[in-house]
């Protein structure tokens, strides 16, 4: 969560370099954002609420500056709490990601000393920590890794000081990279590589308790010491990835259009290792799969699929109570974290735990050289392409193609679950096709005014009915809850009133029960929403799914919902690739 960008370079106006790479950064949150350059040994900011693409920016002056896109934790959305937050001598500013979880009492201690704050923000107290240290004729990087080793919590935060022009960044927690483009003298830095992919591949990655200090050239060192350290320069292989909307309207409808393709290239993974990583699992004593949010939701499809298909029990967990299972821990123990980001707040400390413990970890993510593929003894990528929109889609369905196959080949059938996957993938290519948008849009018009929406399934559709929960919710604000369709008598159906909107997810096999529940609800009052391969005379609305192997069904019905959640939220006026309160990465806790 937020967004951090810097630029340092001897010639050019740096404010535009720094808006263009907080545009590509807006997904980490979106409540306010600021810059700070510095001009004449000078300090210029500019802050405001709302997004850095929907707002108009004041000029700013000079050539080296920083940028943050703010999502709330400490302090309402207003401009005195946006960053940058400087010093009471205006010579110091910082952005920052995390939290500070000790800033109570470091912000007490600094107002006894005399210091002024303006802001509510946890940020704030770092700009006068190094202010102090600079009172007494620290250097400034000495006082950054004196207040990194001070402040608790998942943080990075970097620092420009006006009269020496420098910019030093620390990272303990919170993704921090820095871009260089030798030919120009030009250095970029930001909490993610595709804020300024598109000017230079040469990237330098920072570690956890590092720093880097930028003037001319950036130099590392370790923060615990002080030491300068070397780093390798990483040249990013091939194109830029393409992270534009191209013809379509939103981000959302692009990444579910994206489907397409994204099975296929989520399951074009080398044989070797997936048979290796297969070998890890059947051998580990205790597997737990892990993630938060819909990533947690693959993870509890995961279950059901090792169980069906390799007859495997995995335990689901979601992260953030990973916590209340680490006794169970061994070094045998695999943990498996599913994540899009692959930067977690959650997920990242669950694996801390289980890397304490000594057990073995495998992550499946989306975005290469995150947080989690560098804790990881082994890392799949989905290979989904970049996704922007919060709601995630195309990343989803990506996650599940690849834990099925894993599930196939600790079975020993690679084959077979290649051959299952691939034929849904050809499925769900002629799925999403305008006609059934249209047809799914039309839904929408007919239930977008309700506030209470209900999803059922049973089997592998109960994962579904959970992660088709939150897609509704996150992105129409209409309250939607899944069960497992056993459950409706023992308590939900009473929510069921005339009118009521039930969706049905219907499986290819043993469909005779939740298609009772269907008759169920529909007796009294709802209305039923079959997403089934065959229409029922229990449905008021059918949504065809192809006829895909029982397996697979769970993601080909999973498609009309996230195209059900985007017209809905379009119906009801939101703005569906950055819904309310929420980001794409939730780097904190
Ligand atoms: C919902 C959604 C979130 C994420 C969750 C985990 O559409 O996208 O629930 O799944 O925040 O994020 P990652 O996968 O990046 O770990």
């Amino acid at each position: 969560m937020c967004g951090i960008v810097g630029y340092w370079n001897n010639q050019k106006n740096a404010l535009p370099i720094l808006i263009d790479s907080l545009k590509k950064l807006e997904y980490r949150g979106y409540d306010s954002f600021g810059f700070v350059t510095i001009s004449d040994s000078k300090l210029y900011v500019e802050r405001q609420i709302g997004k850095v693409s929907s707002v108009k920016c004041r000029d700013l002056p000079g050539i080296v500056g920083i940028g943050h896109t703010r999502w709330a934790t400490h302090g309402k959305v207003t401009e005195t709490n946006t960053h940058p937050h400087r010093d009471c001598t205006n010579t110091i500013a910082v952005v920052h990601n995390g939290i500070i979880e000790n800033f109570q009492e470091i912000k007490s201690s600094l107002i006894e000393k005399g210091h002024r704050f303006l802001s509510e923000t946890d940020t704030e107290i770092l700009a006068h920590l190094i202010e102090e240290d600079l009172k007494f004729g620290m250097s400034l990087k000495n006082s950054v890794m004196k207040t990194g080793s001070l402040i608790k919590g998942r943080n990075a935060f970097v620092v420009l000081h006006a009269l020496t022009k420098e910019i030093i960044a620390f990272r303990n927690g919170s993704p921090l990279i820095i871009g260089i483009k030798k030919d120009s003298n030009e250095i970029f830095l930001a909490s993610d590589i595709q804020a300024f992919l598109d000017k230079t591949k040469e990237v330098m990655y920072l570690d956890d308790e590092e720093l880097v200090l930028i003037k001319e050239n950036p130099e590392f060192y370790d923060a615990k010491n002080g030491e300068k350290i070397e780093k390798r320069l990483i040249s990013i292989a091939g194109e830029v990835e393409e992270s534009q909307k191209g013809d379509y309207s939103h981000f959302m409808l692009k990444e579910i259009m994206d489907q397409k393709e994204t099975i296929i290239s989520a399951i074009n993974q080398d044989d070797l290792e997936i048979m290796h990583v297969a070998k890890e699992i059947n051998e580990a004593k205790g597997i737990f799969f892990i993630g938060c949010g819909t990533a947690a939701r693959v993870c509890h499809f995961a279950e059901y699929v090792f169980s069906h298909i390799a007859n495997k029990h995995i335990n689901f967990i979601t992260a953030s109570e990973f916590e209340n299972y680490k006794h169970f821990l061994l070094p045998e123990t695999l943990v498996i974290a599913i994540s899009q980001s692959g930067e977690t707040a959650d997920v990242l400390e669950a694996l801390e735990v289980a890397k304490q413990k000594g057990s073995k970890i495998i992550s499946v993510v989306n975005v290469s050289n995150s947080s989690m593929t560098k804790i990881s003894d082994y890392s799949f990528l989905i290979n989904a392409g970049v996704e922007k929109a919060v709601a995630s889609t195309k990343a989803t369905t990506s996650q599940m193609a690849i834990t099925t196959l894993l599930a196939y080949a600790c079975a020993g059938k690679l084959r077979e679950g290649d051959r299952v996957l691939v034929d849904l993938a050809g499925k769900v290519n002629d799925m999403l096709n305008p006609r059934y948008s249209e047809h799914i849009k039309k839904l929408a018009q007919i239930i977008h005014k309700k506030e209470n929406i209900l999803i059922i399934g049973r089997g592998l559709n109960y994962p579904i009915s959970l992660e088709s929960a939150i897609k509704i919710m996150e992105v129409s604000y209409i309250h939607a809850q899944g069960f497992a369709g056993g459950e409706l008598k023992h308590g939900p159906i009473a929510l069921v009133e005339e009118g009521t909107p039930v969706i049905v997810l219907v499986g290819n096999e043993n469909t005779g029960e939740v298609i009772n529940n269907a008759i169920e609800v529909k007796s009294r009052g709802a209305y039923v929403i079959g997403i089934a391969s065959k229409n029922n005379q229990a449905f008021d609305y059918w949504i065809k799914t192809p006829n895909t192997d029982e397996i697979t069904t769970p993601i080909a019905n999973l498609i009309p919902i996230q195209l059900l959640s985007f017209y809905l939220g379009i119906l009801r006026g939101h703005d569906v690739d950055y819904p309310r309160s929420l980001a794409k990465s939730v780097t904190v806790k």
